[in-house]
């Protein structure tokens, strides 16, 4: 099972080891630290907790669990930083251990996100992706992003284009916490 709890500093030993092998521009430690001194910023982790079963729990505390086949006892498996912005939320980074990729951690970092979003009056989110990535981008249409526009040499390393998404979180007047839940049954 895994489930998803706030980024602690004592995480980031385990966050920049998954940080390193994953992303083209890793952030360093100092990047994490200062993330985790922003009011703004919200950090979660996904940790491994024992044994697997099916489907995704909402947890009446409002963490979500994920169960999936694992014997590896590898604590930590992914992680997303957020900025919430009065009515926006950017999302910052994401990113799931390379072994434990196409499990649904993704999807469950992302969504975890989505709701603490909602929860905190946003209503619209936003994120820049590779626009080479077409992983992560198949992982935010399928949350509900759509591309909004385009940032050419927006990378510094290879000058690469970012493309920006955007996501309505809910409709003015309408039941915040009913869409959610909706998007999450989705999946
Ligand atoms: C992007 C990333 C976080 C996705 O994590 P993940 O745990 O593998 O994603 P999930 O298993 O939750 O995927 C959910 C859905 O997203 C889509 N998706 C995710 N990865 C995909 C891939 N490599 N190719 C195609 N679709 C993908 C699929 O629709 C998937 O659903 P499915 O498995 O039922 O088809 C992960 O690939 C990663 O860490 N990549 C490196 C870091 C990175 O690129 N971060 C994003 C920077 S903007």
């Amino acid at each position: 099972m895994v489930q998803i709890v706030p980024m602690t500093w004592d995480d980031l030993p385990e966050v920049l080891a998954i940080e390193r092998e994953s992303q083209a521009e890793p952030w360093s430690e100092r990047s994490f630290g200062e993330e985790l001194a922003r009011p703004e910023t919200w950090a979660f982790v996904a940790r491994l907790s024992g044994t697997w079963g099916e489907g995704i729990e909402m947890h009446s505390r409002g963490s979500v669990g994920l169960n999936f086949p694992t014997d590896h006892g590898m604590p930590l498996c992914g992680y997303v930083c957020f900025w919430i912005v009065a009515d926006e939320l950017q999302i910052m980074n994401i990113a799931v251990h390379r072994s434990f990729r196409r499990r649904g951690i993704g999807w469950a970092l992302l969504s975890h996100a989505l709701g603490a979003g909602v929860a905190s009056g946003a209503r619209r989110a936003f994120l820049e992706v590779r626009k080479s990535n077409g992983g992560a981008r198949k992982l935010y249409e399928k949350a509900g992003f759509s591309k909004v526009g385009e940032r050419p040499g927006y990378y510094g390393l290879d000058q690469e284009a970012a493309v920006l998404m955007e996501m309505v979180l809910y409709p003015p007047d309408s039941d915040p916490t009913s869409l959610f839940q909706r998007q999450v049954r989705s999946c």
